[in-house]
């Protein structure tokens, strides 16, 4: 077993072992890929201050998000197509992320469907819902989740029509892979990809196939979504799930200050300020510049979450030091998944938690309730002044 030392480690052995379509669909932003660049390094030009001679014994990351225990407040992120990573790869996110203490999100667009990661765990986890024209699916993906005991229902919003990401096209992107000359070559050098995905419960999109009338071919994401995401999406629509949902909601895609009070209005249990990774609007701010304003407008009446941009666990530092009372890692766990299956996914929570701890510790606190804004050293005008 290789000796990983931190999540880079576990990109370079998943572009190794994974398709290269799928590590592609990870690991691409849209158009010029600015915004998923910007969600990283912007995240370097904050530093941490250290501290010295203050007593780091008696260490804890555990905190709680939406009310739930963690034992860090870094929940796995819906994921599109998890289980092309790696064999019943949504199974084994969710089995390492309910063994290590932290919330899975299982995303609509997953091959394992709800019913087959319900089957696999024990403990409730989250479900991300993407809307589609077709309300009668809707109404029954929500029914099914409400089935299998999710404990949140997570909207996506940022996500009616779908950003180009220029790799996907390039590479013929589909669920299961489009047999070609160049996939073949490409998946003949992936033999232990190939030999799990030969014993995998399922190779199409779990929650869709089979469930939803007059669609055949789901295989290809792209012509898929815009057949069938509702381009209508509003915020009635958002209430009205809320409704039928009756349990927590928590909303994803918020960048603005704005659509932040709006998410407030239609009683949402928490909002994650995200960028969709940088693969929807490029040219929008990191997630971690546009966190401040979002703070500032909402954060005294909502929990504040955060994805976009979480390497490590200094990353995660940061970001709860600015305000947010959780983070979602999606790539991150998804090297780890493409890496090693399930012990990857541990492996990945592991590393973030040591960094997160440690880096805690020299920062001079013991708790995350005694982290805030004095750890950092922010540069000025971070939030930016822009003209209105
Ligand atoms: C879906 O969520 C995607 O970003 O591809």
């Amino acid at each position: 077993m290789p000796v990983i030392t931190c999540i880079e480690d576990l990109k370079r052995l998943h572009r190794r072992r994974a398709p290269r379509m799928f590590y592609d669909y990870a690991e691409s932003g849209s158009w010029t890929e600015k915004t998923f660049r910007e969600n990283t390094s912007d995240f370097e030009d904050i530093y941490l201050r250290q501290r010295v001679a203050v007593d780091m014994s008696g260490r804890s990351t555990k905190t709680q998000m939406i009310g739930e225990d963690v034992a860090m407040p870094v929940a796995l992120a819906p994921v599109g197509l998890t289980g092309m990573q790696h064999a019943d790869g949504e199974i084994k996110a969710a089995r390492a992320a309910e063994k290590f203490g932290v919330p899975f999100t299982l995303s609509t667009m997953s091959i394992n469907s709800i019913e087959e990661v319900a089957e696999a765990t024990t403990k409730p986890f989250w479900f991300q819902l993407y809307t589609m024209t077709d309300e009668d699916f809707v109404s029954r993906l929500i029914q099914r989740a409400k089935d299998a005991k999710c404990s949140a229902l997570v909207i996506t919003l940022d996500l009616q029509i779908l950003g180009q990401r220029h790799k996907d096209l390039k590479n013929g992107l589909s669920a299961p892979p489009k047999l070609t000359p160049s996939t073949i070559a490409n998946l003949m050098t992936k033999w232990r990809w190939g030999i799990g995905m030969l014993g995998a419960k399922r190779r199409n999109f779990g929650n869709i196939v089979g469930h939803v009338k007059g669609v055949t071919d789901t295989a290809d994401l792209g012509a898929w979504t815009a057949q069938s995401f509702d381009p209508s999406l509003d915020w009635d629509k958002i209430a009205k799930i809320k409704e039928q949902w009756g349990g927590k909601v928590i909303l994803k895609g918020i960048l603005d200050a704005d659509d932040a009070r709006m998410a407030l209005k239609v009683g949402a249990d928490a909002i994650i300020v995200s960028n969709h990774g940088g693969r929807q609007l490029d040219g929008a701010q990191s997630s971690i510049r546009a966190l401040p304003s979002i703070l500032e407008a909402v954060g005294d009446q909502v929990e504040v979450h955060l994805d976009s941009g979480i390497r490590s666990g200094q990353d995660v530092l940061k970001a709860v030091a600015m305000g947010a009372s959780g983070t979602y890692i999606g790539r991150a766990f998804v090297y780890g998944l493409g890496a090693m299956g399930e012990a990857g996914v541990t492996k990945a929570l592991e590393v973030i938690h040591k960094e997160l701890d440690v880096s805690m510790a020299l920062c001079g606190k013991r708790t995350l309730s005694e982290v805030d804004r004095d750890i950092l050293m922010i540069p000025e005008n971070f939030e930016g002044r822009w003209q209105s």
